[in-house]
């Protein structure tokens, strides 16, 4: 099994070295090409002109902060908070103008009283490593309870086990075996097709729930990110055995990737409103 890179608190398996987070720039960059916005279009706010009273935005588990530095392309005037439990990926915050803070914060604990109903948007992406089915529940009542009355919530995620068994067999292909191998270490995640569900049970209205394969024309990228995670994954494993195992299996996915494999993981989007 891995060892986590950080303490228990913080027990983030993909790590955060800049192969790390070039990873999640370009994951950001594939899901705006595919999707075409970084707001929901049913997450209605007033113009970007409208400065009479400044909208506050939140990202939590912000990671490199690219989705922010995004936004304050789209809605300069808004005031955007970046929150994330280790602060190693994102840049200096001087670096977004200056309606943008970034600071710590552990989503998984007690929300601060600083940030109750202060939030228009709060918007989360890619917890499938760090959210179980068993406290999950606790990260949405705190993102919800960030929001304004009428504030909306966005979760983006990506959906990378379902599609598997729960059990592979030698003779599986290299991609089935790894995914296996990841459901003893990483989160459960049957949540990410429950997102609506979990939502609705702590109040808020769905809006969309969108669900879609990368587009065929960004398959390559999309491989290629889901291998460079998996080297950082396999460079983890601490039993010599098990490593060569990993990487011999890692090698045969590429070598399919070349062949017309890809990755067909479902992207999720769930919106949800507060009550006013
Ligand atoms: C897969 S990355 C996604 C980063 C970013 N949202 C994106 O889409 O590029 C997951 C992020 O969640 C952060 N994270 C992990 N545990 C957290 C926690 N308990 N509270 C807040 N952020 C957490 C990690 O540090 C990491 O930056």
């Amino acid at each position: 099994m891995p060892t986590p890179e950080t303490s228990n608190e913080d027990p983030y398996m993909l790590g955060r070295n800049y192969y790390a987070s070039a990873r999640l720039a370009m994951l950001h960059l594939l899901i705006h090409a595919q999707f075409g916005y970084l707001l929901h279009p049913s997450i209605k706010l007033p113009s970007a002109e409208k400065t009479e009273e400044q909208l506050r935005i939140a990202d939590v588990g912000t990671g490199t902060g690219i989705w922010i530095g995004e936004l304050t392309r789209e809605r300069p005037q808004a005031q955007i908070d970046g929150f994330d439990i280790s602060d190693e990926q994102y840049p200096p915050e001087k670096w977004y103008g200056p309606n943008v803070s970034m600071s710590q914060l552990d989503i998984f604990k007690p929300l601060p009283e600083v940030l109750k109903g202060k939030y228009d948007v709060v918007h989360l992406r890619f917890f499938m490593t760090v959210a179980s089915d068993d406290n999950v529940q606790v990260v949405v009542n705190n993102l919800k309870g960030m929001l304004k009355p009428g504030g909306y919530l966005q979760w983006v995620e990506r959906d990378w086990m379902s599609k598997f068994p729960e059990k592979a067999e030698r003779s599986d292909d290299a991609h089935t075996q790894i995914t296996c191998y990841h459901r003893t270490f990483f989160p459960k995640t049957r949540w990410i097709n429950s997102l609506p569900v979990l939502f609705q049970q702590c109040g808020l209205e769905v809006l969309d729930h969108v669900t879609q394969t990368p587009l065929p024309i960004y398959r390559k990228p999309w491989n290629e990110d889901c291998l460079i995670g998996w080297a950082a994954i396999g460079d983890m494993i601490e039993s010599q055995e098990e490593k060569n195992w990993y990487k011999e299996l890692l090698a045969e996915a590429a070598e399919n990737a070349k062949k017309g494999w890809y990755v067909d993981w479902e992207l999720v989007i769930c919106i949800a409103k507060n009550a006013v």
